[in-house]
């Protein structure tokens, strides 16, 4: 280890920063925020430290570094040189290696006794990074992916948990058990309730798991269920709340829409259930799934059930979570990009359009001929744009409705096909016409079809350079 991370209270210490640019001013603010009194020595001052002096967060001491400037203000605890001129930086180190003060060299390590890291603030939960001085940029891209994984509410959870620290030592007498205590609920549904403001119903979490361990002795297992929308296949649409869930399950029950690169984004100990269904043949019965997923949470796990696109279109995500509500199992639903979001975006086009189309409906376009419940009348004159799930098979009643109610024949019609993974392909075709594009294209599952006028404006957005 170059150097030993240790946080440093700098609260009402005096710290000095030595140059009056950007960078100078991007260090002070981190001093600023920690509490320290700043003094700046500059002859002049560029736009942000001029900021920091005009909301008094700094005090400016004008003309060059100098020992007897220096000498003129209090004795700094920290300093910092962040200047152009190579003399000046040499000579704050000189005189704080003279002083015994530990100096901060900007972009020099050789002069550093000390070095700022990239910083993830989730006050009061910070994390420091850092590459030892050799590539500040590798550092700061490592704090962009904590910045996406740890959610802004952390800060809130810290708050919260240090609230009933004392509580819970109070309640549970041994370290081990305290330990055991926090890891079991740090690790589930607790921890998204704090973090998206419930602090209600997290308190009541925590109020339960003292009552109970109070009355049992024990800790009992409590597994959950995070529904989770995988969107339409490529990896990148998930949200994070949605690969965040995924990493802490302990079993995932995936489906046949979800894309192997997403599976593979678990923990790799987690358990991988298949409950896939193909259209007809159910190769597990949707009660099965939910009562699976029951016995799983009641044996403590915490499971995640992928769905493809998002669980409550068309997924039958209201219906596991019904079960799950009716055997009181605490359960999350994390919405995913829905097929018909993912089809037009990647097919080139928009669903709505103040030209075209200032509705969009989706549709389960599998319903039985002769038993169709869809209102093909009012459809074919409203004008929506119309997105037909699960319709390839029946492309046919679908066609012949729509031209029966006097929908003009030419309206375009886009039929895609695994939208968004490398294997997409989108005709774009005519109502009057899709259906034999449907045979003679052999369209395989799954696939949308989009209807509607607003089709027109994949012309206007094909980028110059695909011509
Ligand atoms: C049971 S529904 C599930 C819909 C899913 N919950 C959603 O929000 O996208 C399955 C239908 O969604 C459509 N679908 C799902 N993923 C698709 C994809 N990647 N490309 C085209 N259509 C897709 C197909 O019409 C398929 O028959």
């Amino acid at each position: 280890m170059d150097y030993l991370p240790i946080f440093v209270n700098i609260k009402q210490q005096h710290c000095l920063i030595v140059g009056g640019g950007g960078v100078a001013a991007r260090k002070a603010d981190l001093f600023i925020q920690a509490g320290a009194i700043v003094s700046v020595i500059a002859p002049e001052l560029k736009t942000e430290m001029k900021h920091h002096l005009s909301e008094g967060k700094i005090t400016w001491n004008i003309g060059s570094f100098s020992a007897e400037l220096v000498a003129s203000i209090s004795v700094p605890k920290y300093v910092i040189s962040a200047t152009d001129d190579q003399a000046v930086n040499q000579a704050v180190y000189t005189y704080c290696q003279q002083h015994n003060i530990p100096v901060n060299v900007a972009d020099q390590t050789q002069y550093c006794d000390f070095i700022l890291p990239a910083i993830v603030d989730r006050n009061p939960m910070t994390i420091a990074l850092s590459t030892g001085g050799r590539s500040p940029v590798l550092a700061r891209l490592m704090k962009a992916r904590l910045e996406t994984m740890i959610p802004a509410g952390f800060s809130k959870l810290a708050d919260l948990v240090g609230r009933y620290r004392q509580k819970v030592k109070d309640s549970i007498s041994s370290l081990g058990g305290r330990k055991a205590f926090w890891e079991s609920l740090l690790d589930g549904s607790f921890i998204d309730k704090a973090v998206h403001g419930n602090f209600n119903e997290a308190e009541q979490l925590l109020d339960n798991k003292i009552k109970q361990l109070a009355k049992t002795g024990q800790l009992e297992p409590t597994g959950e269920v995070y529904l989770i929308g995988a969107g339409p296949g490529d990896p990148d649409l998930m949200t994070f709340k949605a690969l965040r869930l995924l990493q802490q399950a302990d079993v995932i029950l995936y489906d046949r829409l979800v894309a192997p690169e997403i599976i593979d984004m678990a923990r790799r100990e987690a358990e991988r259930i298949y409950v896939g269904k193909k259209n007809k043949h159910h190769s597990v019965k949707q009660q099965d799934i939910a009562q699976l997923m029951v016995d799983l949470a009641k044996q403590g796990n915490r499971v995640a059930r992928l769905k493809g696109g998002d669980p409550y279109i068309f997924g039958r995500g209201a219906e596991e979570a019904e079960v799950l509500v009716a055997n009181n199992i605490t359960y999350q639903v994390v919405p995913g990009i829905t097929a018909a979001a993912g089809c037009s975006m990647y097919a080139g086009f928009p669903l709505t359009h103040r030209d075209f189309a200032q509705s969009v409906v989706f549709i389960a376009g599998h319903q039985q001929a002769g038993a169709s419940i869809i209102d093909y009348a009012r459809l074919a004159n409203s004008g929506d744009t119309m997105v037909f799930y699960m319709g390839v098979k029946n492309a046919l009643k679908i066609q012949q409705s729509l031209l029966e109610q006097g929908m003009n024949p030419n309206t375009p019609v886009a039929v895609i096909e695994k939208c968004t993974t490398s294997e997409q392909r989108d005709t774009i075709c005519r109502l009057d016409s899709f259906v034999e594009t449907i045979a003679t294209k052999k369209v395989n599952p799954p696939a949308l079809i989009i209807v509607g006028e607003v089709i027109k404006v994949r012309e206007r957005l094909k980028p110059k350079y695909i011509e």
